[in-house]
């Protein structure tokens, strides 16, 4: 038996990825580009224990095993299945994977980022150590993390920072072309952002959401009249202004835009039939807190938790007003982070 442990980081995204195209649907090519920071504190460590024989799963999430009739298991055997498209001899294996999260479960913030990440790069790692694979490189290794969660190719890359997913099909050709262009890569790494803070602003905490990410998503692909123009703007306007932004430092822009980019994509699950709904009073009140301040944006996902980003000499203030609408022991500062690293087992 081999075993291998990686601790893989969140990341949360300042251009949302909210839908897959529905030409590469079962590759999880996204609609339209995405970047995000790789957060520093919220991690999944994964360790991942290999033995040669029939495919075979178990899996432990936070110290509980998962039934596989539970949706969280569905996901990590679509993993194994999408891989051995790739890697036939993944099903000459059995796997026993445990994962725990240093943050709280489907509360909104990406945990499949993190746990996917970390479990992909186990599992290369893994082969590489049987030999049944040679070194990925990062940009395979994204790849590789996105076919478990798109979200997860953000946090794979090793330097952190600020990463883009690039979606891929801009220059379509095979649909493996298509799959090997739609990595993601470190643009910027956290040094960069030494004058930035990252507050998380806990508004529900361990209950499920309601309408999980994939499921979402499809339904916002096939039933907002406008989903193609939401993701032709955000493609080829709010995503080079951002771009521009950061370029420039100019953090004032990109907390307008990340604004921006949040309250477009909860507009977009409103406007889902049936409407999908994942911001609660509480959220809609850091919104209103938030919105006006120049030096920090405040972004959401799919749940009502917040997460801010503020100046740091202005982050102090910001985060005592989120305490006031959350609850002192509900929020939690850090910073833009790094990437992955090799787990102790
Ligand atoms: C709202 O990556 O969880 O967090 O690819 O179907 O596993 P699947 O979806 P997932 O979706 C994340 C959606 C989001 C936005 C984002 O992280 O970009």
């Amino acid at each position: 038996m081999l075993a291998v442990g990686v601790e893989s980081p969140t990341n949360i995204a300042l251009i949302k990825y909210w839908g897959k195209h529905p030409k590469y649907e079962h590759l999880l090519i996204p609609t339209k580009s995405s970047i995000s920071f790789t957060i520093a504190g919220l991690h999944a460590k994964t360790l991942l224990k290999v033995e040669s024989g029939k495919r075979e799963i178990t899996f432990h999430l936070n110290g509980k095993k998962i039934k596989e009739t539970q949706s969280e298991f569905d996901y990590v055997r679509d993993f194994f299945d999408k891989i051995s498209g790739t890697y036939k001899f993944a099903n000459d294996y059995r796997y026993e994977i445990s994962s725990e999260n240093d943050f709280p479960t489907a509360s909104g913030f990406a945990s499949s980022a993190a746990g996917f990440s970390a479990l992909a790069l186990a599992f290369a790692k893994a082969m590489a150590k049987l030999d049944r694979l040679p070194e990925l490189n990062e940009r395979q290794l994204s790849v590789l993390a996105r076919l478990g969660s798109g979200s997860a190719a953000r946090s794979v890359p090793s330097r952190g920072g600020l990463v883009i997913w690039h979606r891929g099909f801009d220059n379509a050709g095979s649909e493996a072309e298509v799959s090997d262009l739609s990595y993601a890569e470190t643009l910027y790494e956290p040094s960069y952002f030494d004058g930035l803070s990252v507050i998380y602003a806990k508004v529900e905490s361990e209950r499920e959401k309601k309408t999980k990410s994939r499921a979402g998503m499809r339904e916002s692909v096939r039933s907002v009249y406008d989903y193609w123009q939401w993701v032709d703007y955000e493609e080829k306007t709010l995503l080079p202004a951002m771009l521009n932004a950061v370029r420039e430092k100019d953090w004032v822009q990109m907390f307008k835009l990340t604004k921006q980019a949040s309250n477009n994509f909860h507009a977009v699950c409103w406007r889902t039939d049936p409407p999908i709904i994942y911001l609660n009073d509480k959220s809609t009140e850091i919104i209103s807190t938030i919105q006006p301040l120049a030096y920090a944006a405040y972004t959401f996902d799919a749940g009502p938790n917040a997460v801010v980003f503020a100046l740091r000499r202005q982050a102090e203030d910001v985060e005592e007003s989120l305490k006031a609408i959350v609850g002192k022991e509900n929020t939690y500062r850090t910073e833009v982070g790094g990437g992955p690293k090799d787990a102790e087992l």
